[in-house]
């Protein structure tokens, strides 16, 4: 679905100050790892990923960083806006045991992925949901996993909630028991973990965010070095093989007005 379409929103549920969830009622037919450009009259499109879709309901979880994304944070229950998707690559799931990397609204994505893989039939036990955050407050969808029953690993920054530290503490501690990793997160942290999943030889995939305008493979904005490869259509998730050859990995990434940014 390439056209805008208007959706109401159903529900609205704030996870934490300044990062809410937005429900509607739609069949989406998304896959984890797939975003929506969100459009809101009078301030253009932005991406979001897909945090959750049933098949009848599918919700996005913004967090208010910015102009747009703290403009939306006043969208009210019953108010509609434009939806632009699904777009981008997504997930597929490979191998027995996984694990599922989450940092800051890259935790709905991952939660998607925990819950798509028990309805395909992968035991719980066989998942581990791995989220971090600064502190307790802010981690994401620790109630929703205990619902499916999977491994929930939490680490914080603080050491408030779970083990301090960072993600990739509590990823090394299971990292041999598990076939392949996925993670969607600030890139510092994405880069970590892709290092780790080489370090074991293990099977990874992660989404790489760049900045998108179009979202359909038109104006360029979200292409990457030295390929050229579009991350609205040829990512956002790519696998441990293609970041090999994505020399900005970690490095770089380009602004809206194509400017180079170091992380
Ligand atoms: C594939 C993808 C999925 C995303 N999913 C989510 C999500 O689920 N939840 C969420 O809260 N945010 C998500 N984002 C980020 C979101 O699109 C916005 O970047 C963010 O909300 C900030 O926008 P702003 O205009 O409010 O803030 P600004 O102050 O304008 O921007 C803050 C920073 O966000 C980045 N940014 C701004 N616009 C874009 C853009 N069009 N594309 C890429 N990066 C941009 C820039 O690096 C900028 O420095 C996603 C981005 C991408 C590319
Ligand atoms: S955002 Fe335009 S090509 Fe990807």
């Amino acid at each position: 679905m390439t056209e805008v379409v208007m959706l109401k929103v159903e529900k609205i549920k704030e996870e934490y100050p300044g990062t809410k969830s937005f429900f509607f009622n739609h069949t989406l037919n998304s896959q984890p790892g797939q975003f929506v450009m969100i459009w809101l009259p009078g301030l253009g499109e932005k991406p979001m990923s897909i945090a959750a879709d049933d098949g009848k309901q599918f919700y996005i979880t913004i967090s208010g960083v910015g102009p747009f994304s703290k403009a939306i944070q006043g969208v009210k229950e019953g108010d509609t806006i434009g939806i632009r998707g699904p777009l981008g690559t997504h997930f597929n799931l490979k191998g027995n045991t996984i694990a599922l990397v989450g940092g800051g609204y890259g935790a709905g994505p991952m939660a998607f992925l925990a819950e798509l893989a028990v309805w395909e039939g992968m035991k719980p036990q066989n998942i581990h949901y791995v989220i971090g955050a600064r502190t307790k407050d802010l981690l994401l969808f620790e109630q929703r996993m205990k619902t499916i029953g999977v491994n929930i690993h939490i680490t914080t920054d603080d050491g408030t909630q779970g083990k301090q530290g960072r993600v990739t503490d509590a990823l090394k501690e299971i990292i041999e028991e598990v076939d392949t990793i996925y993670c969607v997160g600030p890139e510092m942290m994405e880069k970590a973990v892709y290092d780790l999943a080489q370090e074991h030889q293990k099977e990874c995939e992660i989404s790489l965010e760049r900045y998108t305008k179009c979202g359909i493979g038109i104006c360029g904005s979200c292409c990457v070095d030295p390929t050229g490869w579009r991350m609205c259509i040829e990512g956002p998730v790519l696998n441990q093989d293609q970041l090999k050859k994505v020399s900005e990995f970690g490095k770089y990434h380009r602004d809206a007005t194509g400017k180079k940014n170091n992380f």
